[in-house]
């Protein structure tokens, strides 16, 4: 019988449930696309593996709940992308308030996001639809791949 080809935009099976809860953290590449799938309490996300930043990897940044969404933190520049949206967001002060408090900003969506479902003990990818550039496209293509190549050559030269 011939395997069935897998629509443009899967969903993909990316693994088994168990598997991917125990690794928490998992690299996969869809169609091209690399996918950075996080297991975190309870909940499953995908994001595009790279930093809209500057490439950082986000598979090595530290998860925290920051004003009341679970963000990972680029361990690059320390920047903060919401799990479930991919939004930035910052902290910072607004000078025309007083007294000024720091409060936490929005960039809007930064990173792109997808869909992660499970049947049955399976764990599939959908790539996002959203037609709009999203910053972190960049390093998905093929400029970003080259800027990606540069970064790591200048890392390595480092240590
Ligand atoms: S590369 Fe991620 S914060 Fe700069």
């Amino acid at each position: 019988m011939q395997e069935k080809e897998q629509p443009t935009g899967g969903p993909h099976f990316v693994g088994k449930k168990d598997e991917l809860i125990e690794a928490k953290r998992s690299f996969r590449t869809l169609e091209g696309r690399d996918l950075l799938i996080v297991h975190h309490q309870g909940v499953f996300y995908a994001m595009d593996s790279y930093c809209y930043h500057a490439a950082g990897m986000l598979q090595n940044g530290d998860i925290e709940e920051l004003d009341g969404k679970m963000c990972i933190i680029c361990p690059k520049h320390k920047y903060k992308i919401t799990l479930a949206e991919g939004e930035a967001i910052y902290k910072g002060t607004n000078p025309l308030v007083k007294p000024s408090v720091p409060i936490w900003y929005s960039k809007g969506v930064k990173q792109r996001v997808h869909t992660v479902t499970e049947t049955n003990g399976d764990v599939y990818v959908k790539l996002s639809e959203d037609k709009s550039w999203i910053e972190s496209d960049f390093y998905q293509g093929e400029k970003g791949k080259v800027e990606r190549a540069k970064v790591e050559a200048a890392e390595k030269k480092k240590t």
